[in-house]
């Protein structure tokens, strides 16, 4: 922890690391200058669901269980994790803490995410944990789907409900320049067996890259064709390690979207608990092609989440200019203090990323918070 830092509520801020441009941070500002407690009163607000000061519910929580990964993906870690892999990732009994706090708090679903969670020993016992908690509907994950064949048995059975897996190309030549491994072969062998075998949801997810975006999109409609999957696209976001290849490669969501309605694909009202994806279906078709717009407009008017770092730090917005230490609480098992400093952080929940000024906070790629 930075000496730097100041407390809001009862969870560190690493201050060292935030500006304020923005009006929330502004707020946050007051706060932090005058070093006041948050504004809670635990006996009345305890079981309020979150919500933040622009009428936005909170009910999906990201959970990073380690910034590890063993992929090198070209727009995020292109000369692989760098460093060694700390060791003192949040352990299962932090993680049921942090549950039970947010499931008290309203959190429906949870997404386990990385780096790359399957590399995790336990990862197993932590989605049991997660699914066991009473108030969790759903638990998902998003995985590089590395040895998914291996793991596949043992997760459906800890109950893993939904599988998002990282895939940005059908062909192996540029799946292997994109992320330095050589399995693309096996991983489309290992999808068909999770969809044969088990009932857990899969989605596919890849960057939206000018390059590879015709071919890949053409290769996902005959992909969906008879598989009850969706296949996301993307649109790459900048971070402070990629924006050579993103100004080289980001392309709009229209070049897919114009594509897509033109052939009779028709897209779905997102309902109030959906994700960020629009989704497009066409009659001749059993799954859907998705579509991952941050850069379109009033896209963060929806946003329902909030973000934990494997190290207990919450990213209130994955573009924010801090994060907040909640870590003593996981700890010392402190739920109830978990679940006011969480009610705590809702008057400063930025209102919007700043990607559009090139502005993308502390994040100098996804792999600390798994997108
Ligand atoms: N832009 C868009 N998506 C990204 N991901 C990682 N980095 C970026 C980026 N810069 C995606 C991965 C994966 C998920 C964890 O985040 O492709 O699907
Ligand atoms: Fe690729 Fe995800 Fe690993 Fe980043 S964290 S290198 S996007 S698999």
């Amino acid at each position: 922890m930075n000496d730097d830092s100041t407390k809001i509520g009862n969870a560190q801020i690493d201050s060292a690391q935030i500006y304020s441009p923005t009006p929330a941070h502004t707020i946050f500002d007051s706060y932090r200058a005058s070093s006041v407690a948050a504004p809670v009163a635990s006996t009345t607000i305890d079981h309020q669901p979150l919500t933040d000061g622009f009428s936005r519910r909170l009910t999906y929580l990201r959970l990073s269980i380690t910034d590890f990964c063993n992929f090198r993906c070209e727009y995020c870690l292109p000369n692989g994790y760098q460093g060694k892999r700390p060791d003192d990732e949040l352990s299962v009994p932090e993680i049921a803490t942090l549950i039970r706090g947010f499931a008290q708090v309203g959190t429906k679903k949870v997404r386990i995410t990385g780096g790359e969670p399957s590399i995790r020993r336990d990862v197993v016992e932590i989605i049991q944990t997660i699914k066991q908690t009473p108030g969790i509907e759903t638990v998902a994950m998003t995985s590089n789907g590395y040895k998914l064949g291996k793991h596949l048995a043992k997760w459906q059975a800890a109950g893993l409900n939904q599988l998002n897996i990282s895939m940005d190309s059908f062909d192996a030549d540029t799946f292997y320049k994109m992320t330095g491994f050589n399995t693309l072969p096996q991983l489309l062998t290992d999808m068909d067996t999770l969809l044969q075998t088990t009932d857990i949801k899969l989605k596919i997810n890849s960057v939206l890259m000018a390059e590879t975006a015709f071919e890949n999109l053409m290769d996902a409609i005959d992909y969906v064709k008879d598989r009850p999957v969706t296949y996301r696209f993307i649109e790459f976001m900048q971070t402070s390690d990629n924006s050579d290849l993103f100004f080289a490669q980001h392309a709009h969501s229209d070049t897919i979207i114009d594509y897509l309605t033109e052939h009779g694909w028709q897209p779905h009202v997102r309902g109030s608990s959906d994700g960020p994806a629009v989704e497009y279906s066409h009659p001749d078709y059993v799954g859907r092609i998705g579509m991952i717009a941050p850069y379109a407009a009033h896209f963060c008017d929806t946003c329902n989440r909030l973000r934990v770092s494997s190290q207990g730090k919450v990213h209130l917005c994955l573009f924010d200019q801090g994060n907040y230490d909640i870590r003593q609480h996981l700890q010392t098992g402190d739920v109830q203090g978990l679940v006011e400093t969480l009610h705590s952080f809702m008057p400063i929940k930025p209102e919007h990323h700043h990607l559009h000024e090139s502005n993308s906070g502390i994040m100098h790629n996804l792999s600390i918070i798994g997108g």
